[in-house]
């Protein structure tokens, strides 16, 4: 009778665990979080979305704000090399921001606000720069922050695929971000549409190299084996 007691009261508590066991959380997702030299940070230090213009970092990273009432903000930069070509480094900035749910599995969905844009920058290409709208909702499989002896907590993301972001440190526990809604109006309800941020052709087909989540679905069980891996 008392184990099945404690049995039920587990049972019932598991959608609350999904957010707040300890293997989730040694401290609040709350804040801002960057990852490496933490030179990519969300807000108006990144982004003006008025302008639709990113201020470039002096590195690459990524970063994400959470803020307690369910909003989030992520900040993104990298490149991507090209071995056969060294001088043909594509730059990604990419930027949204938008609601998010716990879901009862231990997994996070984020749902843009589709006021989200990202800048491609690839100097081999016909098209070497332009912008185009960023409207993915993206799905974290799991989330652990654990304690970092040297750089305190410590945020590790599973991708929809179960592939993990690089870890992130808390930087700020008031999140830095931009205000919680739609920040400009973007015409075209398409996810993908391209405007112009320098010359382009429409026949241009755009670079390769884009931020995309692809299919949120299809997440197999291969997922499990490979989520502790960065414990
Ligand atoms: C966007 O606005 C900011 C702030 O006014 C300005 O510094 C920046 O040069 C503008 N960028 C573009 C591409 O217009
Ligand atoms: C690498 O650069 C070459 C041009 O030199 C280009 O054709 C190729 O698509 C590039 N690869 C990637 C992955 O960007
Ligand atoms: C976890 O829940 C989310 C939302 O319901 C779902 O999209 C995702 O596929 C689930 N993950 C697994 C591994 O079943
Ligand atoms: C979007 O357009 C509407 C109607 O023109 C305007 O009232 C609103 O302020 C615009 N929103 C933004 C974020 O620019
Ligand atoms: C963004 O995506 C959502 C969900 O697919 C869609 O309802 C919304 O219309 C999109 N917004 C824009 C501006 O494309
Ligand atoms: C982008 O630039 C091309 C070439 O200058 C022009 O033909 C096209 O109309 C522009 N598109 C937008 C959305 O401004």
């Amino acid at each position: 009778m008392f184990v099945s007691s404690v049995a039920l009261l587990a049972l019932a508590t598991v959608p609350a665990l999904a957010q707040f066991d300890a293997a989730h959380n040694a401290t609040p997702i709350g804040g801002t979080w960057a990852s490496g030299s933490k030179n990519v940070v969300t807000g108006s230090s990144f982004v003006n979305p008025a302008n639709v213009s990113f201020i470039y970092p002096t590195t690459t990273g990524i970063s994400f704000s959470f803020s307690e009432d369910g909003f989030y903000e992520i900040a993104r930069y990298r490149m991507n090399g090209n071995g056969s070509s060294p001088q043909c480094i594509t730059g990604v900035m990419n930027w949204a921001h938008g609601t998010f749910t716990y879901n009862n599995n231990g997994s996070m969905t984020m749902y843009p606000f589709g006021d989200g844009f990202q800048q491609i920058q690839a100097p081999c290409s016909a098209t070497s720069n332009f912008l185009e709208n960023y409207n993915d909702t993206e799905l974290y499989q799991l989330w652990q922050i654990f304690i970092d002896p040297t750089d305190g907590p410590k945020l590790h993301m599973y991708q929809f695929d179960g592939s993990p972001l690089p870890p992130m440190f808390l930087i700020s526990t008031t999140p830095n971000m931009l205000p919680t809604r739609p920040l400009r109006n973007v015409s075209s309800p398409s996810s993908t549409s391209s405007f112009n941020v320098s010359k382009r052709s429409t026949n241009d087909a755009p670079p390769v190299g884009r931020w995309a989540t692809a299919s949120l679905t299809a997440v197999g069980g291969l997922l499990v084996g490979a989520l502790l891996v960065l414990a």
